[in-house]
């Protein structure tokens, strides 16, 4: 069987006229970082990359020295190659200019560097999660309101999951594409063309240690579902909870199921858990992509109008029925 390459499928898609050649770019050096993140992460105690940096990010959070390793490294891939106007990341509280000495381009870039930082020491999959949009024309030198798009407006969204084998996950709107690290050749192959989200499924994912605080529409689904066979749904699901949300989705992606970081009383005042511009916009992308669907519950994930980088949202996403389902039950139709 031919062995096609990142590379090869890039081009291919530029042939097709589905990206242009800074697009390609982009989407090349964020792959390359990736795969710089990749090493660090598997090195982990050995390279002293595990535990805390001692810092704290705009959300709060105490920073894993992954977190701030990963974010430098994709800033960096990315600052000097002329296709970016401007970045944005998790873990970066205002918009990453582009320093002036380099060229700029037409795209915005924003990330999770490395998502699922609490199960970096204990040797459990992380990732790292990408959207990509335009920069609106005009404005040379981008502002945090430049960022602030829906996300039916990406032009591309991926992740890459750090597991026993390291994937990058992808769409530039033309289905959803998996790739597979070989790690001896440094190259990405192509291993999974247009996933699609199972749309029968009998498992969820969902902090469940939360329950107390979920709104009475999650917890009537949840019910519902752990009732099982006698239940309404008349069969047995199973929970699966990684609490790294690459690992969470992409075993959505692989074999169906519904994902749930809902709005509860513990994160009612932020709106949420997870965020909007660069967790929840770029997986609901890949999920629509997938023929799933992505919900907060009352409002399709990429029609949210943004209005802060860091915004928070509920997220639910998967295999469609389900989704539906649990919308159904927030919004009483
Ligand atoms: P991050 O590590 O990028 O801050 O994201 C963590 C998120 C997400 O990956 C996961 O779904 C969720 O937090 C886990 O939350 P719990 O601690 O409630 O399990
Ligand atoms: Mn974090
Ligand atoms: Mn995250
Ligand atoms: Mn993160």
């Amino acid at each position: 069987m031919r062995r096609v390459t990142l590379t090869q499928f890039l081009i291919e898609q530029q042939r097709a006229g589905r990206i242009n050649a800074d697009l390609r770019l982009l989407l090349e050096v964020v792959a390359r970082a990736v795969k710089a993140i990749a090493v660090n992460v598997s090195k982990g105690a050995l390279a002293g990359v595990l535990g805390e940096a001692g810092t704290d990010n705009v959300q709060g959070e105490a920073q894993k020295k992954l977190d701030v390793i990963a974010n430098e490294i994709l800033v960096q891939a990315n600052e000097w190659g002329g296709h970016l106007a401007a970045m944005a990341s998790e873990e970066v509280e205002t918009v990453c200019r582009i320093p002036f000495d380099y060229p700029k381009g037409g795209y915005l870039l924003l990330f999770d560097p490395l998502d699922g930082s609490s199960n970096i020491d204990v040797n459990i999959s992380v990732g790292t999660i990408f959207s990509v949009l335009r920069n609106p024309p005009g404005d040379d030198e981008p502002q945090e309101q430049d960022f602030l798009q829906p996300g039916h407006q990406q032009v591309a969204a991926g992740y890459a999951v750090y597991g026993p084998a390291t994937q990058l996950v992808l769409t530039v709107g033309n289905g959803v594409h998996a790739f597979t690290l070989d790690r001896e050749m440094g190259s990405f192959i192509y291993t999974q063309p247009y996933m699609t989200v199972p749309e029968d499924t009998k498992e969820y994912a969902i902090n469940a240690s939360n329950a107390r605080f979920w709104e009475a529409p999650v917890k009537r689904y949840v019910d519902e579902l752990q009732q099982g066979k006698s239940g309404p749904r008349g069969k047995d699901f199973n929970m699966r909870w990684v609490a790294s949300m690459v690992a969470d989705v992409h075993r959505v992606l692989t074999r169906g199921g519904i994902f749930m970081y809902p709005l509860d009383e513990k994160n009612r005042d932020k709106g949420g858990k997870l965020r909007l511009m660069y967790e929840a916009n770029p997986m609901a992308m890949l999920v629509e992509q997938a023929g799933g669907a992505a919900s907060t519950g009352r409002e399709r994930i990429l029609d949210v109008a943004p209005v802060a980088l860091h915004q928070r949202v509920p997220v639910i996403l998967g295999s469609k029925d389900e989704v539906e389902r649990v919308v159904a039950y927030h919004t009483g139709a």
